[in-house]
């Protein structure tokens, strides 16, 4: 098969430009996705809303587009402007982030809408952008060329992978970074930047994918080094990772007469920072003996593991119905178990609490 296909690399024409080639197959194959101007419409005149933009892209940093495409809607249906998100208060926001993970992110989001607000709206360089809260190198670059077409290059998980395959590029992720960048950005056009970026995006989605890339799909290959060779998966190369650490916590899940839970706001610092949760000890490297507080009659309702960027969490989950006199210490409050907006680690504990 591969042998085959490095044949046809030969014989066949290189017609146009990689990018030109790029960008017709995106003219017939783009994603529909609920925060894009597909090329249709781009030709017919539609312009991207930079706060969609924006507000998809933050949301996509760490999130799949399946996970992302419902909840973008109803953020989009909640706060249709930016001036709409400055307004609202911080905690609407970080309530209805919760599920999507790394909540700085959120408080992020908000602070920059409040920023944009008072700016009068977006700025469309990318070193204007880069100075926004939340708003990094990649994030800055993906606003610049799709909400704005400026010739901006940008690299995501997906345009690494089919640009280290392009170039056959042997230097190992993540210090492969910058050489991907400008072997990218040498084919980047001038044109149709954020088409180009968006392209390359559901190429890296689609075809040029992981595992089993469908080259023969592929408007690029007849210019792809890895093809030539017929090593294309084993792009791009990684340095080899380190083992995610485990640590371990307990959580203490109290009930009251109304069926109500205690929880506590988490400190602002730190992981899922600002979030609720449910009372515990510090999550150590080290397992703890069990040791839920003396003041109420706990049962041990099993553990929950929840993997975060740098470690597994353990967590052991206490329940108990809370003592008669027991009163809410500071920053604890009882709230509906139902209804309470929690980060998905706290939402797994409590369902071990009450399962
Ligand atoms: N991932 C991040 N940004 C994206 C976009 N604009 N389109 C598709 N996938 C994306």
């Amino acid at each position: 098969m591969a042998a085959r296909k490095q044949k046809m690399v030969g014989r066949e024409k290189r017609e146009g430009t990689p990018a030109s080639a790029l960008l017709a197959w995106y003219d017939a194959n783009a994603r529909v996705l609920p925060w894009r101007v597909g090329p249709a419409a781009r030709k017919k005149g539609a312009a991207p809303d930079p706060y969609a933009v924006w507000l998809s892209e933050v949301m996509l940093q760490q999130t799949t587009v399946a996970t992302v495409t419902p909840r973008f809607q109803e953020f989009l249906d909640r706060w249709p402007n930016v001036d709409a998100m400055a307004k609202a208060p911080l905690d609407d926001v970080l309530g209805a982030w919760a599920g999507l993970g790394y909540y700085a992110r959120a408080r992020n989001l908000h602070k920059c809408a409040v920023e944009v607000a008072k700016l009068g709206g977006f700025p469309d360089a990318e070193e204007a952008l880069r100075t926004l809260p939340g708003i990094g190198d990649y994030t800055a670059a993906a606003i610049a060329a799709i909400a704005f077409d400026a010739p901006a290059v940008v690299v995501d998980g997906n345009i690494e992978r089919v640009t280290a395959r392009l170039f056959a590029i042997e230097t190992p992720i993540p210090a492969a970074k910058p050489e991907i960048k400008a072997r990218i950005g040498e084919l980047w056009p001038q044109k149709r930047s954020g088409d180009f970026a968006q392209a390359l995006m559901d190429l890296g989605a689609n075809v040029c994918t992981p595992r089993s890339p469908d080259c023969d799909a592929c408007p690029l290959s007849k210019w792809c080094a890895a093809f030539a060779r017929g090593d294309q998966e084993s792009f791009p190369k990684r340095a080899v990772k380190a083992a995610k650490p485990t640590r371990f916590g307990e959580a203490y899940a109290l009930f009251n007469g109304k069926g109500e839970v205690l929880l506590q706001r988490r400190p602002e610092k730190g992981l899922l920072g600002g979030m609720l949760g449910l009372p515990g000890t510090e999550w150590s490297v080290k397992k703890p003996d069990p040791a839920p507080p003396a003041n109420a009659k706990w049962r041990a309702a099993g553990a929950v593991r929840h993997t975060f960027t740098h470690f597994h969490l353990e967590l052991d989950v206490f329940a108990a119905p809370a003592p008669k006199a027991f009163r809410a210490p500071e920053s604890h409050h009882w709230a509906d178990a139902e209804e309470a907006k929690l980060p998905t680690v706290m939402k797994k504990a409590l369902e071990r609490a009450t399962g």
